[in-house]
């Protein structure tokens, strides 16, 4: 692995605005490009610029650069990070290059945001997380990108849980439901490569899951079931036919700490369901439900409310004391999953002028990372109870007692 050369980035060296590079230009590179465009016009944030983005074909990369508002575009990640008006490297590139990046961004002194999951295999993650701790010492930031912790009404969720208005939490129910490889014939892509992806479905959408489930209770998952599927096993590549090598369904239980049991479910073969995400979150004193394509919505049941007059109360969360939406727009004008971007950059940001660290950290995604390893590892072994490989919480009660 190469390391680009090191640079003193620290807070209080720096003089002028950051310079941003992020690294990928399609579906999550535009996304982070639009947050990045968008974050001053509404939040307090420091200076920045959107110096360069980087892709591997430079006729679109260079187009893409133009239309995201990006100054410049480039080729080679290597030479960007090594550039000293660099300060920032949001990596918007597949899962099997995050671990490369990351560690030389950080070692050369950038502050580094990744997409989810943070790696591949929990080795890459222990290295990327030990690099983040490294840099860390040194007031260089890192973040992992999930994105849907800076949903305005699930951010209400778990204000809600933490003031104890759910009482003590249960269960939890999380489904995270596609339909975009239904097509038998739809193509190989790197998503469907082992080596590529790291794993399907279960990294890729039900890791959004497993993180929500910690971020709204604060437990932590000590042990799992899994059980994965893959319906179509191979896929027309540009040479033929091709093996796919990820699952395209994932089912799992978690036992937490804090005795709480979750289940998840995800799916991208799920017909008919687009992107869903749905949460449910039972307590003594209560039940949250989310969903993710009513995202301006959390519907809440408070069992201390007269038996008479108990049932599900729709909270629309666009008044300006719920999270984030007070420099948005009136109330009742809804906003959407774009802006859960924003929110991600501006917090980042903030962070990072701040001097504190921002989650989730590179340490959260390493645990994430950990409970899709365990899953994978009960699913290989007829699924069975399977506890996390190193857990801060291997105390906790299991499974087994706990539910
Ligand atoms: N937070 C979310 O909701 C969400 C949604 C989708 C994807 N993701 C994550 O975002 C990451 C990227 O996924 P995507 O959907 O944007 O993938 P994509 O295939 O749409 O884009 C990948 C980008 O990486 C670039 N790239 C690949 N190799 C490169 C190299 N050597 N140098 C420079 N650029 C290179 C490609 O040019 C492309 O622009 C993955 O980790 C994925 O899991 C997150």
């Amino acid at each position: 692995m190469s390391t680009p050369a090191k640079t003193d980035q620290s807070p209080a060296s720096r003089q002028g605005p950051l310079g941003v590079a992020a690294i990928g230009y399609a579906f999550m590179g535009k996304a982070h490009s639009n947050a990045w465009r968008n974050v001053a016009s509404f939040f307090d944030v420091p200076a920045f610029e959107q110096k360069v983005l980087v892709g591997r074909d430079p006729e679109q990369v260079a187009e893409a650069a133009a239309r995201y508002g990006w100054a410049e575009y480039a080729t080679d990640w290597r030479a960007v990070i090594a550039r000293d008006d660099i300060h920032i490297v949001d990596i918007c590139a597949p899962g099997w290059m995050h671990a490369e990046i990351a560690i030389a961004a950080l070692e050369a002194g950038k502050h580094v945001l990744v997409e989810k999951p943070l790696a591949n295999t929990v080795a890459e993650a222990e290295l990327m997380t030990a690099a983040a701790v490294k840099a860390r010492a040194r007031g260089i930031q890192s973040m992992i990108g999930f994105n849907y912790r800076r949903v305005p009404a699930l951010a209400l969720a778990r204000e809600l849980i933490a003031e104890g208005r759910l009482g003590t939490i249960r269960h939890v129910r999380a489904a995270y439901m596609q339909d975009w490889l239904s097509d038998a014939e739809s193509p190989m892509t790197w998503r469907l490569r082992k080596e590529t992806a790291g794993s399907g479905a279960l990294g890729d959408i039900a890791s959004h899951a497993i993180d929500q489930i910690q971020y709204l209770t604060g437990e932590s998952v000590t042990e799992v079931t899994g059980t994965l599927r893959t319906f179509v096993s191979e896929r027309p590549g540009p040479a033929g036919l091709e093996e796919v090598t990820v699952d395209d369904a994932a089912w799992a239980t978690l036992g937490l700490t804090g005795g709480i049991g979750a289940s998840v479910e995800a799916s991208r073969m799920a017909m008919g369901q687009k992107n869903r995400l749905q949460i449910e979150v039972y307590g003594s004193k209560g039940t949250l439900l989310f969903d993710l394509e009513n995202l301006n919505e959390l519907n809440f049941m408070d069992a201390s409310a007269p038996v008479r007059e108990q049932g599900f109360r729709r909270i629309l969360v666009n008044e300006p004391e719920h999270p984030y939406m007070d420099v948005w727009w009136p109330q009742g004008h809804i906003i959407g999953w774009e802006h859960t971007f924003t929110h991600q950059i501006r917090d980042f940001l903030t962070a990072i002028q701040d001097g504190t660290a921002p989650v989730p950290s590179f340490e959260d995604g390493l645990e994430i990372q950990r409970v899709l390893a365990a899953i994978e590892t009960s699913a290989n072994n007829r699924s069975t109870l399977t506890a996390l490989s190193s857990s801060s919480a291997a105390s906790a009660p299991s499974l087994k007692a706990g539910v």
